[in-house]
């Protein structure tokens, strides 16, 4: 057992460590002859692809939160509307599907029940359907138009961390490759973002490399009763995987909240020593979204907040607000989540494990949930 875990204590934290290569090994092989981005199985023509005007995103759990996180970058590289529902939700919400409506899967297992009958859902209806998914020979890639593997390699732990990074960079290269497809403004750049995607398992190298504070910190908070995550834009998916990871892991009260949002409601919830954890936006982000995270944590602190904070390498805008900095290297905003989520992983795994919990197996859970 213990080769299996390649010399790790637990799959979570041998499958956190894997994950430079889950992200690799999911870019490779992406391109035809002529440098064109392909898809791994297509059933249906390019034409129909081309048509379509909506994309709707299913999944549960972690994929789901992968799916939040793509719907920022296909939207931005494709301008085409793109929804995120809850696979379970999405069935019985009279959902608004028709022929010209993507419906993109997401799960690493490829038998969730929720995710596969909505997929059902979507075809009765006459949507296209994409699965992206991380089982090759699983239900859902098989009852899909198209597939797009994720590479991750098999995923024990019930808690899942290899697979989102591999579903991030999946649904990445598939917003590239609608974009390349309608040939839009950002057709071009599919190339400058494929290469910026594969510097990526190197950062997470080096960030990996690095986590030695943040299994102190959460030892030190083993007693713990709540903790709280901010982001924005795409922080803000990862703030609640964040959430999700201790929830699962640590049986603690974790809660994710966009950081725009503190204002209307969370605030109030900030006590002296409330842990909040704060995904700050590089510098370099777009519409002056750096200034507002840091504001935010501005104001949590004077209201005794506990702010552990994650931000770019270099941002020293963070340094007098902040209990705990993370720093993480620079990328371009819309890759931040495959660098700014390990910690937080990381995070959890160590809590959890200083609570004396089993991680690989924590308590109600199932890897696959193949009942609805
Ligand atoms: C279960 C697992 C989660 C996972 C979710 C979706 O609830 O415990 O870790 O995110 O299912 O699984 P899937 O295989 O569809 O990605």
């Amino acid at each position: 057992a213990a080769a299996e875990k390649g010399g790790y204590a637990t799959f979570m934290e041998k499958e956190i460590n894997d994950q430079p290569h889950a992200v690799a090994d999911t870019l490779l092989g992406r391109t035809d002859a002529s440098g064109r981005l392909v898809l791994d199985e297509l059933r249906i023509s390019e034409e129909q692809l081309k048509a379509v005007d909506r994309i709707t995103i299913v999944a549960c759990g972690t994929a789901a939160y992968a799916g939040m996180t793509a719907k920022y970058a296909i939207e931005h590289w494709t301008r085409i509307p793109v929804e995120v529902a809850l696979a379970h939700e999405f069935r019985y919400c009279d959902p608004i599907v028709n022929e010209r409506t993507l419906v993109v899967s997401i799960s690493q297992s490829g038998e969730t029940m929720d995710t596969l009958m909505a997929v059902k859902h979507a075809r009765d209806l006459g949507a296209l359907t994409i699965s992206i998914c991380n089982t090759h020979g699983s239900t859902i890639p098989r009852e899909s138009d198209a597939v797009l593997y994720t590479h991750a390699g098999p995923e024990i732990a019930v808690a899942s961390t290899k697979a989102f990074l591999a579903q991030i960079t999946a649904s990445y290269i598939l917003g590239l490759y609608l974009a390349q497809l309608r040939g839009g403004s950002f057709a071009d750049d599919a190339q400058a973002v494929m290469k910026e995607l594969a510097e990526v398992p190197g950062k997470i190298e080096t960030l990996l490399g690095r986590m030695g504070r943040v299994k102190e910190i959460a030892k030190f908070m083993a007693d713990t009763r709540s903790v709280l995550f901010l982001g924005r834009h795409v922080g803000y998916p990862v703030a609640m995987e964040g959430a999700l990871k201790l929830k699962e892991l640590a049986y603690i009260h974790a809660e994710g909240f966009a950081a725009g949002e503190l204002k209307h409601g969370p605030i109030a919830l900030i006590e002296p020593g409330q842990p909040v954890f704060v995904i700050v936006p590089s510098p370099t982000s777009e519409h002056g979204l750096h200034g507002k995270v840091v504001s935010n944590i501005q104001e949590i602190r004077a209201r005794g907040a506990r702010t552990l904070v994650i931000a770019e390498e270099g941002d020293e805008s963070v340094v007098p607000f902040a209990d705990e900095v993370i720093s993480v290297p620079a990328t371009s905003q819309l890759l931040a989540p495959l660098l700014t989520v390990v910690p937080l992983q990381v995070f959890a795994l160590w809590l959890s494990t200083a609570k004396g919990l089993d991680v690989d197996q924590p308590r109600n859970l199932a890897k696959s949930v193949t009942v609805e």
